[in-house]
């Protein structure tokens, strides 16, 4: 039996591209529908009473599209909203915080950082997470507020860039941090700048090959696998400026675009 439904996946902009990239080099076979809520981005500066509203509206119209999972990429609306969503939805929900913080607990010795934008690194979710798992870690965090635009611009290893980087991250080098968990989905996209800022010997952490194994755990265990393929995308502002970056990062994937309207 396999269930040929699409899986839902969303974010505020390009972000959650990074995580839909490691579902689909896992698991080429599933169909995607993503939805970027480009119209209300960025999340990561709103109250989490807003991001919580923002969060339930784009799930209820991923729900309406027959999806059979949700994957939550956005660290913000994974913080914020994740009970609300688990509570709202018929299906399984899972969001990029705590695989993120399993991986990193799984590789680190000593200390960790956290970047994230200004909601993730308040709500204090990464260090719940690291303490629950390895309490003996010593944890920093920091938001990037910055690194989005950045993204969303398309300056993935622009000097500028590189510039903020070193100015939001230098904090780190001094504490001698070992490992940095990259807490929004977003920065994957400035891996080169974050890296030279940080050095070669911290360990990034992205959660996007967690998440996509937990996503092929809980497909096989329900019964849920696919056969089919295929990318769906979805926006509500900004189509054309989108694509351009969404093609840097899915190749001919992210051709078939639409731009959507989530009527609130
Ligand atoms: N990519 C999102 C995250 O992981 C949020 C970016 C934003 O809209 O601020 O938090």
């Amino acid at each position: 039996m396999s269930d040929p439904r699409p899986i839902g996946i969303f974010d505020s902009g390009i972000g959650g591209l990074t995580v839909l990239a490691a579902l689909r080099d896992r698991l080429p076979g599933e169909s995607y529908l993503y939805l970027g809520d480009t119209a209300r981005l960025p999340y990561g500066t709103k109250s989490p009473e807003t991001v919580i509203r923002y969060a339930l509206r784009a799930a209820s119209f991923l729900a309406a599209h027959d999806v059979k999972l949700l994957v939550v990429a956005c660290n913000t609306a994974s913080a914020a909203a994740l009970e609300a969503l688990e509570e709202a939805l018929p299906i399984p929900v899972v969001g990029v915080v705590w695989p993120g913080a399993r991986t990193a607990a799984a590789h680190a010795r000593a200390r960790v950082g956290v970047v994230g934008t200004e909601s993730t690194v308040a709500s204090g979710a990464y260090r719940r997470a690291l303490t629950a798992l390895r309490p003996e870690l010593a944890v920093s965090a920091r938001a990037c507020p910055l690194f989005v635009p950045l993204a969303e611009e398309g300056w993935l290893d622009h000097p500028v860039t590189h510039d903020v980087a070193r100015i939001y991250l230098a904090p780190f080098a001094e504490e001698g941090i070992d490992t940095l968990i990259l807490g929004c989905t977003h920065y994957p996209l400035l891996r080169p700048a974050i890296q030279a800022a940080v050095g070669a010997g911290v360990e990034l952490v992205d959660s996007g090959p967690a998440v996509a194994a937990e996503v092929e755990a809980l497909l096989a265990s329900r019964d849920l696998a696919g056969t089919g393929g295929g990318v769906r995308l979805q926006v509500t502002d900004g189509a054309a400026r989108f694509s351009r970056i969404a093609r840097v990062i899915l190749g001919a994937h992210a051709s078939d675009l639409e731009l959507v309207d989530l009527a609130d």
